[in-house]
C-alpha cells in the first residue's frame, strides 16, 4: 500500500532497535542492566492508584470533555501556581494523552508548512519528527558542554538571522538527555532574543520538580512578554511515576489552546477518564512525593558521578536535573551506536546512543535504576574499559 509523503519524512526511532534488544535480552533472562529507561523506576504512588480504582468503582468510566475534566484543569492550574508561579484560567489549559500528545497538538497548531522551528542540540528524540509532521523545518542550534548544555543567546540570534523562516523555539529543561537546567539570567537573555524576533516558545518543563539545585524557573514566568508568547508543557508521567497513565498538559494563549483542543477533539477525544481522576490526586496531594522522588534521584546521581569519577575514558556531564546522565564516549574511538551495541553485547549493559539526540560522541545513562543495578552496571563498564 502507498505511504503518504508526510510519513515518509519521519525517521524511525533510532533508539528503538537498542531498547528492543535490551528488552529481548531481559525477557530471555539475561543479566542485563538497563540504563536505557526513559521513565521512573519507582511505582505509581498508592494514593494515586487508589484514586484510579475509585474512579472505576464509582462508574466514572465514560467520556469527559475532550480537553479534560474541569476538576483536573483546576488541579493543573493550582500546580502551575504552586510549582511555577504561573496563573492560568481553565480556558488556557489543554489536558492530553501524555505530554507528548500535548506537544504534538501544539506543534500542529502553531507551525505552518515551511516554518523553521529552533531546536537546541542535544534534543529530545521526538521534537524533530513532530516538527516535520507539521511540515515545519527543524533548525538545530548547537549547545556546548562548557556552557552547561544551555542555549547561548548569540548562537540563537545567529540561527534566526541565518534562517528567516523561523517562528518557534522549543526549550526543554531540565533537559532530556543532558540533565541541563538554565539560570534565570540566561533565560532572560533568551527571552530578549525571542521578543526581538517575535518567536513563539514551547517550553517543555516536564522534569521541573526533578531540579537538583535551587528552584526551577519557568520561562513563561519571567515577564508579561514571555507569559504571552510561551506555551508551557508538563504532565504527570515523570514527577509522579505515571508514564503508563498517559496524562499531560499544555498551558498558554487561549486561542492556541482552543485550536489545539479542536485537533484533539477530532483525534483522541478526551484522555482516559480513569487516568484523569488519578492525575487529580497526584497533582493535589503529590507534594511530598515530589520531594521524595527528587531525594532518591539526587542520591543516585551522586553515586553514579562518584563511580564515573574512577573511570578513565567515560566523561560524564554532571546532571542538574532529570534522571539522566549524559556521558562523553569519544575516548573509546567508537560512534555512539557501535558503543551502545558493543556494550550491550559484551557486558549486557544497556545505554541510549547519543546519535538519537543529535550528539554522536555521547550516550545517555538513565539512573532510573536501583542502587544495586547502578553499582553492578558501572563495575562491568569499568572492567570493560580496560580493553580500550
Ligand atoms: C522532554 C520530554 N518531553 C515529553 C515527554 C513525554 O512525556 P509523556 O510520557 O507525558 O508523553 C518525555 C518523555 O520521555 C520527555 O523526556
Amino acid at each position: 500500500m502507498r505511504l503518504s509523503n508526510r510519513v515518509k519524512a519521519v525517521s524511525p526511532s533510532m533508539t528503538l532497535a537498542i531498547t528492543a534488544k535490551i528488552k529481548e535480552l531481559k525477557a530471555k533472562g539475561e543479566p542485563v542492566i538497563n540504563f536505557g529507561a526513559g521513565e521512573p523506576d519507582l511505582p505509581t504512588p498508592d494514593f494515586v492508584c487508589k484514586a484510579g480504582k475509585e474512579a472505576i468503582d464509582r462508574g466514572l468510566t465514560r467520556y469527559t470533555p475532550a480537553t479534560g475534566l474541569p476538576q483536573l484543569k483546576e488541579a493543573v492550574c493550582r500546580r502551575f501556581e504552586r510549582v511555577n508561579g504561573l496563573s492560568y484560567r481553565l480556558s488556557q489549559i489543554l489536558v492530553s494523552c501524555g505530554a507528548k500528545h500535548s506537544l504534538y497538538n501544539i506543534i500542529q497548531t502553531i507551525v505552518n508548512p515551511g516554518d523553521g522551528v529552533l531546536l537546541p542540540v542535544p534534543y529530545w528524540v521526538s521534537y524533530p519528527e513532530m516538527i516535520k509532521l507539521a511540515g515545519g523545518k527543524p533548525v538545530y542550534v548547537e549547545t556546548r558542554e562548557e556552557d552547561g548544555f544551555c542555549l547561548a543567546p548569540d548562537r540563537l540570534e545567529q540561527a534566526i538571522k541565518d534562517n528567516p523562516s523561523v517562528r518557534v523555539l522549543i526549550l526543554n529543561y531540565p533537559s532530556n538527555p543532558t540533565g541541563a537546567v538554565y539560570s534565570k539570567d540566561r533565560l532572560i537573555e533568551i527571552a530578549d532574543v525571542c521578543k526581538k524576533y517575535d518567536l513563539a516558545v514551547i517550553s517543555d518543563e516536564i522534569y521541573d520538580v526533578l531540579t537538583y539545585q535551587g528552584k526551577h524557573i519557568s520561562f513563561a514566568s519571567l515577564s508579561e512578554d514571555t507569559y504571552k508568547r510561551t506555551i508551557t508543557i508538563n504532565g504527570v508521567s515523570k514527577a509522579y511515576s505515571m508514564t503508563g497513565w498517559r496524562i499531560g498538559f499544555a498551558a498558554g494563549d487561549e486561542d492556541v489552546i482552543k485550536a489545539a483542543g479542536s485537533i484533539q477533539s477530532h483525534s483522541t477525544s478526551n484522555p482516559t477518564t480513569i487516568s484523569q481522576y488519578a492525575a487529580i490526586a497526584a497533582l493535589n496531594d503529590g507534594v511530598d512525593w515530589e520531594s521524595y522522588m527528587r531525594d532518591v534521584y539526587v542520591k543516585r546521581a551522586n553515586l553514579l558521578m562518584d563511580m564515573f569519577g574512577r573511570m578513565r575514558l567515560a566523561r560524564p556531564f554532571r546532571p542538574r536535573g532529570t534522571f539522566y546522565a549524559f556521558v562523553n564516549i569519544s575516548g573509546y574511538g567508537l560512534d555512539s551506536m557501535s558503543f551502545a551495541s558493543r556494550m550491550l553485547d559484551e557486558i549486557k549493559v544497556g545505554v541510549i546512543p547519543g546519535v538519537a539526540f543529535g550528539a554522536d560522541e555521547w550516550v545517555r545513562v538513565s539512573f532510573a535504576a536501583s542502587k544495586d543495578d547502578i553499582v553492578e552496571g558501572l563495575k562491568r563498564w569499568q572492567e570493560w574499559e580496560a580493553g580500550f
